[in-house]
């Protein structure tokens, strides 16, 4: 189909930290509603869920290892806190797919409020005060 249905979430500024591989990455997360959105509307519940769901675990594996990595690199202080964020993201999603697989629909409602929350809560708070870190520590990067 030619016609392009609306994007669910818009990838703005506001969303930005301005460390280009991991706002690369966050980016990534929205692309991951987006096509779950699409798919949605494109009447395929089943795939777009299980398609959802997966590459929301494998995301929160690298993403957050890849996070974690970066953050002891450039000696974050509050690192231990934020590593403990993301163990409960990894629990939750665990938890929450146990349930699923034991028939409990509910649970995709909660992934999605949690990744909803992950994007709003987490990357443009939580996140963004290591950038802060960062910036403060190394500087801005020229151009
Ligand atoms: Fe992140
Ligand atoms: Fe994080």
């Amino acid at each position: 189909m030619l016609t392009k249905s609306k994007e669910l979430i818009t990838w703005n500024k506001e969303m930005e930290l301005g460390i280009a591989p991991i706002d690369e990455q966050h980016k990534k997360l929205v692309d991951l509603m987006n096509e779950f959105y699409e798919e949605l509307e494109e009447g395929k519940r089943k795939e777009a869920i299980e398609h959802f769901l997966d590459e929301l675990g494998n995301y929160l594996v690298y993403h957050l290892d890849y996070e974690e990595k970066f953050l002891e690199k450039i000696g974050f202080p509050d690192f231990k806190n934020h590593k403990k964020t993301h163990e409960m993201f990894k629990k939750f999603y665990k938890e929450e797919i146990e349930r699923l697989k034991k028939g409990n629909e509910k649970a995709i409602r909660e992934l999605i409020a949690f990744t909803l929350s992950w994007l709003y809560t987490h990357i443009m708070k939580t996140d963004k005060k290591y950038a802060k870190f960062f910036f403060e520590k190394y500087g801005k990067k020229e151009g």
